[in-house]
């Protein structure tokens, strides 16, 4: 029986509802593979550590998660505690510490979904530069107050950090429809987008059988409304990508089901997994949390793990509830609760 080390961070908001019920899940999977096993320790990190001790997580919080082989995160954010306060002080520096360097985001409309588009099918990847661009944390303020106050937001753009993302993403174009949309502003953004592109063109000769399609940011939004059956792999950097992902979840038919993965693909660290749909307070408590985000969640995790079997087979579970018409919470129209769906995926997993 192969251990595998799982620390397991709910975090804040509905990520304390829909993380145990993923773990629920990956136990029943790991169960019913019989050739591996879940050790689980769980992290009480987040906004209400930081009410009690002022930080996100302990200061040794990084080391204690280095032994681990992943990372199961909920989610952060709170109304209390500013967001870049709680998003510094636990996701990003998980992400950026650990060297997390590619997010990657899959929305596809899963069977028995309705999407909000009349035509068109959404299935398709985006890759998101997970470390620097937008996000690297450069910048700062000075005269704060004062009429002159300034504040600077630095992109950073490396040559190793857009070739790194840029392989990974043509990988991964390969293993899929073999189409990549690589994803820019080099019309109004001259210097780092147009590295970006260029970059792009030099990798793209390593891969003679991927198709390349070169979209600014604006266009490729309208690309995802009229024309989603034409995306596979799209690669962006940090922000155009966060922005993009919201965009696909919602195409996918609810934020509530789009799974991602901070991944260190030279596993020099352990990667983190987590759904994409943030603490949203404004559900939180009332059970009605959609937990299919974090299953899918859950089969990266799997996949990642080298459980590729395992992975499937989760996901063939998610697709038979949501294709059988099973129990939906409200983000889908229905009235059932976490607890609900859970237990359909539970039974779903059991038959399999
Ligand atoms: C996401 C979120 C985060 C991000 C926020 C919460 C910082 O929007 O995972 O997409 O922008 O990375
Ligand atoms: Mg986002």
């Amino acid at each position: 029986m192969k251990p595998y080390r799982l620390a397991v961070i709910p975090g804040d908001g509905i990520g304390q509802e829909v993380i145990p019920a993923g773990v629920e899940v990956l136990r029943a999977i790991a169960a019913k593979q019989g050739t591996f096993a879940f050790e689980i320790e769980s992290f009480d990190w987040g906004s209400d550590h930081y009410r009690r001790h002022g930080v996100m997580m302990p200061a040794d919080g990084l080391d204690q998660l280095r032994r681990f082989d992943a990372i199961y995160f909920g989610s952060v954010g709170d109304p209390e505690i500013p967001d870049h306060i709680t998003l510094w002080g636990l996701r990003l520096a998980i992400c950026q510490s650990f060297d997390q360097y590619a997010n990657v985001r899959p929305a596809r409309l899963l069977p028995g979904i309705e999407g909000p588009l009349r035509k068109g099918k959404l299935d398709c990847v985006i890759v998101r530069e997970n470390s620097e661009g937008e996000y690297a944390g450069q910048g700062g303020r000075s005269h704060r107050g004062l009429p002159e106050e300034v504040a600077t937001e630095v992109s950073i753009f490396t040559r190793r950090g857009v070739e790194r993302i840029m392989r990974f993403a043509f990988d991964l174009a390969m293993t899929r429809r073999r189409h990549l949309t690589v994803v820019t502003k080099s019309n109004a953004q001259r210097h780092g987008m147009v590295l970006w592109d260029e970059i792009a063109r030099e990798v793209a000769t390593d891969f003679p059988d991927v198709e390349v399609r070169f979209e600014l940011v604006d266009a490729m939004t309208t690309t995802f409304v009229l024309k989603p059956e034409s995306i596979d792999v799209v690669v962006a950097t940090n922000l155009h990508a966060d922005i993009l992902s919201d965009l696909a979840s919602a195409l996918s038919g609810s934020m509530g089901i789009g799974p991602t993965a901070n991944l260190d693909p030279e596993r020099r660290f352990p990667s983190m997994f987590e759904p994409i749909h943030g603490s949203a307070f404004d559900i939180m408590g009332k059970g009605i949390a959609n937990p299919l985000g974090s299953f899918w969640t859950g089969a990266l995790l799997l996949d990642h793990l080298g459980e590729a079997a395992a992975a499937k087979a989760l996901m063939t579970a998610i697709e038979e509830v949501t294709a059988s018409g099973g129990p939906r919470t409200p983000d889908l129209g229905g009235q059932a609760g976490t607890a609900d769906v859970t237990e359909a995926v539970l039974s779903a997993i059991a038959a399999g």
